[in-house]
């Protein structure tokens, strides 16, 4: 399959490629380095500098032999999408190309600007360049758990039966987010379902819960070719974080009382979700919604979980709590589905003390990089 990747030097877009080449795919990948600026701007890199998008290409090339080519531009700007879309006609897109972080859309007017603009022009451009080049190909946009927010309801794959007056009706499933991006992956979501119906696209969205770890298939132990690893408050994930704190001497920061719950996935099992939604694609007219997490943790749970492996490895793990500075629930009832992507074929690797061992060990060899400053700044939503 022809597969475009948007925001192929991202978390999650540079292992996809890796991945989707070496499952026989042909894929092309688009990036502006936006996150890459973001982080300098706010001067939070990550643990360790990974080589441009060129060099990561042509290092996948040296080590695989599959060649992917790049397209570095802005894909909220109309013409450089056209011109993409034009050399490399793709049967399939993935989506990622995002500002990713609830933190940044919450910073400051500036901040939220962008992630309104950058979130909601890109994913319509990519609509309508789907429209006037490639109408039968499958988006697989990437959307967040973040945007169900915590009901005090099970929460559904996508879409809810409601029964009103003795009348039946299928709807999208409430949302109600907790920070601005998430309310933008909101947003992505009612554009791409307007246009399946208007349309008659296919769209594919997968919900995903925060995404932990380093390794996949195709890195294998060469650091080379990893992945982004942020560590701060800002474009880390919780367990990504909790890693490097561990090895920082840091105490783990847990938000107000940590009954936080949310779905988590190894990056393996993102790549994996990915390519099965790709390789058995939603139909014309139909947006197909599914959860993409494979298990459930409160942040306490998580926190005495990093603790307990990184004091097996002779760290000194401390736990302490901190005052939210977010406006969310920090004690809640969490039930949502997930069985869609288990029917497609995904077989989840859990959060094992091999797997947390394997990501402390590689952070150690990392650690004089740690900057203790940039871990937590405090970002607050009021
Ligand atoms: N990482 C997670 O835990 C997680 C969880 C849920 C959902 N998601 C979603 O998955 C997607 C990928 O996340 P990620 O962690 O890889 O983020 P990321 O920031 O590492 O990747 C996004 C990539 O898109 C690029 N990009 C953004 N806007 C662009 C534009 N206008 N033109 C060209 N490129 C652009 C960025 O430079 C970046 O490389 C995002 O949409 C995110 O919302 C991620």
């Amino acid at each position: 399959m022809h597969i475009l990747i948007l925001g192929g030097d991202g978390y999650l877009g540079w292992p996809t490629a890796m991945h989707l080449t070496a499952k026989g795919h042909h894929v092309a990948v688009v990036d502006n380095y936006l996150r890459r600026r973001l982080c300098r701007e706010e001067n939070v890199e990550p643990l360790f500098d990974v080589p441009n998008l060129h060099e990561r290409v042509g290092l996948w090339e040296s080590v695989s032999g599959y060649k992917i080519p790049v397209f570095i531009g802005d894909l909220a700007d109309w013409e450089f999408v056209k011109e993409v879309f034009q050399t490399f006609t793709p049967e399939a897109i993935v989506h990622y190309a995002e500002q990713p972080s609830a933190p940044y859309s919450m910073l400051n007017r500036r901040a939220a600007m962008l992630s309104l603009q950058n979130n909601l022009t890109v994913t319509a451009n990519v609509i309508f360049a789907v429209r006037e080049f490639s109408p039968d190909a499958h988006i697989v946009k990437l959307g967040t758990m973040g945007e169900y927010g915590t009901p005090n309801i099970d929460i559904e794959e996508g879409w809810l039966e409601v029964e009103h007056n003795g009348r039946r009706h299928k709807f999208l499933y409430p949302r109600q987010a907790s920070s601005l991006y998430h309310t933008t992956k909101i947003m992505d979501t009612d554009l791409l379902w307007f246009y399946v119906r208007t349309w008659d696209i296919r769209v594919t969205d997968l919900m995903q819960g925060p995404v932990y770890g380093l390794f996949t298939d195709e890195t294998a132990d060469d650091e080379r070719l990893f992945p982004f690893f942020n560590y701060d408050e800002i474009f880390g994930t919780v367990l990504n974080r909790f890693v490097v704190q561990s090895v920082a001497g840091y105490p783990l920061t847990v938000y107000g009382k940590g009954g936080q719950t949310r779905g988590y996935l190894n990056i393996k099992d993102t790549l994996n979700c990915v390519r099965l939604s790709l390789e058995q694609p939603a139909k014309a007219g139909e947006l197909r919604i599914f959860n993409q997490f494979v298990e459930t943790f409160t942040v306490n749970e998580l926190a005495e979980l990093v603790q307990r492996v990184g004091n097996q490895l002779g760290l000194n793990v401390q736990i302490r709590s901190v005052e939210n500075p977010r406006k969310e629930a920090e004690d809640h009832y969490y039930n949502p589905a997930h069985t869609g992507l288990l029917e497609l074929g995904l077989k989840p690797h859990f959060l094992t003390d091999e797997i947390l061992a394997q990501m402390l060990e590689t952070v150690l060899r990392h650690k004089a990089n740690i900057q203790e400053h940039k871990i937590y700044r405090k970002v607050k939503w009021s």
